[in-house]
């Protein structure tokens, strides 16, 4: 696989970024080598590299993407609007179009509001438990990812003690611990934050036990507390109406954002009546929020959605994946586990703490152009077809060979 251009480009960067890529997608912290650094192009499941090397995709733009990249629809609609404009003094009609049509889908929201990415409002939407409340704490999953702000980045650049000192955390599940957070802290508590399921990168992921979320929700109702849900990254993937009808509980704020705009850039929160009046009170703004082309994608995707009902969809396809992955490995030998709901599933091999098996199955797999991560969730989305998920099914089944003769 050719690669000059990205490394050409790479040092380039080097000099003109620090760090040449940075966050989760940088080489050194997250993204293996045998990855290209640079992307040209994308259409469908599909991408192209810099170096003109087609993947099939299972990162979905780390998830930004639920109906194919460059979507037909979805690229009309926004042409239309971009002929009028994208940012302007005030906002275009379109932002109450797109803040009703979330409230005629996500049953208990009352209000949305919008920003750019997901950071923006879960920082956000945990201001508005404290404005709500008149409380100082936050509680929080250990490991669980809510954005880059400095109360709950996984980084320590830049940051000092008090950052952290009005949150807790406790471990995911664990119904106890988090009861007895509420006893120790009786009346400080302004919220809990949590994702629908528990998606820390380097682990498995872990569902929610049977009880645990009905046991979040009684616990927060009972100390006068808002469930928050960090639903960035499985918003409109795992239902429709958002993840909590998935696995059936009610928040009392909800946080959206990356599949919601199909690659352009926009996050939702939604919240219940109750929360109206503080959520006005907590300073809400930024340069381009009010993006006409954003919501307008925002708005047609969610309408593909519905008319498609594809969150099913891409659940079934991401069966059909695990599924094919597992078999594939127990033929070869191998023990992969696919864990998390099947259409954002983590891979992990047993017995491999030191995760080079699966770093190994991974870049197998890229020398044949499929692009699976080895430490991160994958993503299916509604443009992956039989075609594509038998393709990359064929391709591991001959990575498990090679891996097991290399083995033996
Ligand atoms: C669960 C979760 N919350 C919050 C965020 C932060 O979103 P953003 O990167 O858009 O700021 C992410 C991003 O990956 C996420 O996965």
């Amino acid at each position: 696989m050719k690669r000059d251009r990205s490394d050409q480009l790479f040092k380039r960067a080097l000099k003109a970024v620090p760090g040449g890529i940075y966050g989760h997608v940088a080489p050194a912290a997250g993204l293996p080598r045998h990855f290209p650094h640079f992307c040209d192009r994308a259409q469908g499941c599909g991408f192209t590299d810099v170096d003109g090397n087609e993947w099939l995709d299972f990162m979905c733009g780390f998830g930004s993407i639920l109906h194919g990249y460059n979507h037909p629809e979805i690229e009309e609609a926004v042409a239309r609007q971009r002929e009028k404009g994208s940012v302007f003094n005030q906002p275009a009609e379109i932002m109450v179009d797109l803040a009703e049509a979330l409230l005629e889908r996500i049953e208990f929201a009352d209000w949305a509001v919008f920003a750019k990415n997901g950071s923006d409002l879960t920082t956000w939407a945990i201001r508005v438990a404290r404005e709500s409340t008149k409380r100082p704490l936050i509680v929080k999953a250990k490991g669980a990812y809510h954005g880059v702000d400095a109360w709950c980045d996984p980084g320590l650049g830049g940051r000092i003690p008090e950052d952290r000192s009005s949150v807790l955390e406790f471990e995911w599940n664990d119904l106890e611990a988090l009861s007895s957070l509420f006893s120790r802290n009786e009346g400080r508590i302004a919220a809990v934050i949590l994702t629908p399921y528990h998606h820390a990168a380097f682990a498995p992921s872990e569902l929610p036990a049977p009880g645990f979320w009905k046991g979040v929700e009684d616990l927060c109702r009972r100390h006068g507390s808002l469930l928050v849900l960090d639903d960035v990254r499985c918003g409109g993937r795992l239902s429709e109406g958002g993840s909590h009808r998935y696995f059936g509980f009610v928040p009392d704020l909800s946080v959206y954002s990356k599949a919601l705009g199909n690659g352009y850039a926009i996050s939702a929160c939604v919240g219940r009546e109750d929360f109206r009046k503080p959520s006005m009170d907590v300073f809400l703004t930024g340069s381009c929020w009010n993006d006409a082309l954003a919501m307008t994608a925002a708005l047609k995707s969610l309408e593909l959605s519905g008319r498609g009902k594809v969150a099913d969809a891409v659940l079934e396809k991401g069966n059909r994946l695990c599924t094919g992955l597992e078999q594939a490995a127990s033929q070869a030998g191998q023990s992969l586990r696919m864990t998390g709901p099947a259409s954002m599933p983590y891979p992990s091999f047993e017995d491999d703490e030191s995760l080079f098996k699966i770093q190994k199955f991974c870049r197998l797999c890229a020398e044949e152009g499929i692009y699976f991560h080895p430490h991160h969730n994958w993503f299916l989305g509604n443009a992956h077809d039989d075609e594509s998920i038998n393709r990359a099914i064929g391709v591991a089944e001959k990575a498990m060979d090679r891996m097991s003769d290399e083995v033996s």
